[in-house]
């Protein structure tokens, strides 16, 4: 951010934002009326054995963006992949709330690549839903415990494990997932007593996101809801694309944003997708763009904040 001769600031959440520094010369009669800023950005942090585009790609096109646009900030916000603590650390403190925030990201998902699109506008962001199930049992010794005696919270957890999956299925456009399993004592001789079973449900409205967890049964421990994103930085992104030429598809993001959060606290708040190739992999090593479609996007990017600056 330094090199590109932003004014950088830590703000009290951890969040890193690098500013172009404004300087008025001469002498300003009458009233100057602050208008707020026009950031963009996204999060340096990923998920263990991420890609290298979720999150850094927004950071790192951002700073290039502003640098050319020659207006705005670019931010980096803390821990968008454990529930956008950054970004809602944020609004709870009360701001500074920017004007409009424009985030680059990555689809990752097949959209853009099935429609050959090397772009893509956000129309929303789904909504999601954190928690946990725990499943009972009784430890018993794995070698002296007959089959018809055990209460088994794992085979518990297996039969659970099914269940979600139903029940996300039986729900248009919703998912759940369950990565992470912890078995307790975790013994390889001892049958399990208790299972954690994380859970990561998502919706595209929050009706569906109420009916998925009520179904799946748990208390989410966080929520973060389903977004439209509004009508004002979509436009300048789309007519930013089609001057360019280039063929707009505009999708909704099924991955949680820190735009998501920004939307919900009143920011103008849009989303620019570049697209994803492998298939549209992510959270894996695998993920992937081309610099082509990179090149674009940065390009467009600047050209939509040097827009929503002059507003
Ligand atoms: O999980 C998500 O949706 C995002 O990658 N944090
Ligand atoms: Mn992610
Ligand atoms: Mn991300």
């Amino acid at each position: 951010m330094r090199k590109a001769g932003l004014e950088v600031e830590v703000d009290p959440d951890g969040n890193l934002i690098g500013r172009v520094l404004v300087t008025v010369t001469g002498t300003v009669t009458g009233t100057v009326t602050w208008t707020g800023e026009i950031w963009t950005g996204s999060h340096l942090d990923t998920v263990p054995r991420g890609g290298r585009f979720d999150g850094a790609l927004g950071v790192v096109a951002g700073i290039e963006a502003v640098e050319r646009a020659g207006a705005g900030a670019a931010v980096a916000f803390r821990g968008e992949e454990v529930g956008c603590i950054g970004s809602r650390a944020l609004v709870a403190r009360g701001g500074p709330l920017p004007r409009a925030f424009v985030e680059l990201h990555i689809e990752q998902g097949p959209v853009l690549e099935r429609a050959g699109a090397p772009l893509g506008v956000v129309t929303g962001i789904a909504g999601y839903a954190r928690g946990e199930l725990v499943l009972e049992g009784r430890a018993g010794h794995a070698g002296t415990t007959p089959m018809d005696a055990r209460d088994d919270a794992l085979l518990k957890a297996g039969q659970e494990i099914m269940r979600v999956a139903d029940v996300a299925r039986g729900i248009e456009g919703a998912v759940a997932t369950i990565g992470r399993i912890e078995a307790e004592p975790g013994a390889i001789n001892v049958v399990p007593e208790r299972v954690r079973l994380s859970i990561d449900a998502r919706a595209p409205d929050p009706d569906r996101l109420d009916a998925l967890i009520a179904s799946i049964g748990f208390e989410p421990t966080q929520r973060v809801e389903p977004i439209e994103l509004s009508e004002m930085p979509r436009s300048v992104l789309r007519e930013e694309i089609e001057a360019r030429g280039l063929p707009v598809v505009e999708l909704a993001s099924g991955a949680g944003h820190d735009a998501g959060v920004l939307a919900a606290a009143g920011v103008e708040s849009g989303m620019l997708f570049v697209r994803s190739l492998n298939g549209g992999v992510s959270h894996s090593p695998d993920e992937l763009s081309s610099e082509e479609d990179v090149a674009l996007a940065v390009d467009v990017l600047a050209g939509a904040l040097r827009r929503l600056a002059a507003v």
